[in-house]
């Protein structure tokens, strides 16, 4: 398998998961890895970063062309998993989403994600999956880096890869079904770092941080028997936090 992006967030746990070989490589230099194509069971998408909507199509559709020029006629399709987000259910605190609710109003950092994901599982050449984490947490602390800086395991992508031609076309929501509010954690943040509160909110500045203030209420059904095994983030909060500090050196 290989997996695009293995120095992020979700790739490394995620390669470490599957005990990769590595082959390093540009993603947005693909003539190194590209021609691997031909033998590999699947590729997924974790790339991250500023441009990843330029990335994300370009690796998809070069990954496409390379899988037909360099795969045997009688081969299985490649299976290429990318992965979105939760944000693509968009801002909404009343109705509850599940994996098959249909795309209407993405977070506009994300307006063009459902494109893409659409350009995944619609694809001819290859065996689409789509994956949407929510938000990520434990250790070095991702996207709450700001509050907190937070630790994904690989165990979801391993069983949608052993399960690639059960779940071919399927997009799939990979988060807990726990509501969890803002509030809530801010107190409970206050509470475990010793913070001077009250807490208060400052008007979001960047379409980064009008999403993450976004609400989305996700009860995924299609999750393969995958749950995640750590405590949701107000329950597990302290230890969450003691293990950034510790990642930061703090
Ligand atoms: C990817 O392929 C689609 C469909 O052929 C095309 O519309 C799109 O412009 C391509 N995007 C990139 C970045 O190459």
């Amino acid at each position: 398998m290989r997996v695009l992006g293995a120095s992020g967030f979700i790739g490394l746990p995620l390669a470490q998961a599957f005990v990769l070989i590595p082959v390093i490589g540009e993603t947005s230099k693909p003539s190194s890895w590209l021609p691997l194509v031909a033998t590999l069971d699947v590729v997924i998408d974790a790339v991250g970063g500023q441009d990843i909507r330029m990335l994300s199509e370009t690796l998809l559709n070069t990954t496409a062309a390379a899988a037909q020029k360099h795969r045997p006629a009688h081969a299985s399709k490649l299976t290429y998993i990318y992965t979105s987000g939760t944000w693509v259910h968009g801002d909404d605190q009343k109705e509850v989403k599940t994996d098959t609710t249909p795309i209407k109003g993405p977070v506009e950092l994300l307006q063009w994600q459902p494109k893409l994901e659409r350009m995944v599982i619609q694809s001819s050449v290859l065996n689409g999956i789509v994956i949407r984490p929510s938000l990520l947490y434990g250790k070095s602390a991702s996207i709450l880096a700001p509050l907190f800086r937070r630790a994904y395991e690989g165990k979801f992508y391993h069983l949608t890869a052993e399960k690639a031609t059960i779940v071919a076309g399927l997009t799939i929501d990979a988060t807990n079904d726990f509501t969890e509010s803002v509030d809530d954690i801010l107190q409970n943040l206050v509470k475990v770092s010793g913070a001077k509160g009250p807490y208060e909110y400052a008007p979001p500045s960047t379409p980064l941080e009008k999403a993450i203030t976004a609400t989305t209420l996700v009860r995924p059904y299609l999750a393969l028997g995958w749950y995640p095994r750590k405590p949701r983030l107000i329950d597990g909060l302290e230890v969450y936090y003691i293990a950034w500090k510790g990642g930061e050196g703090l």
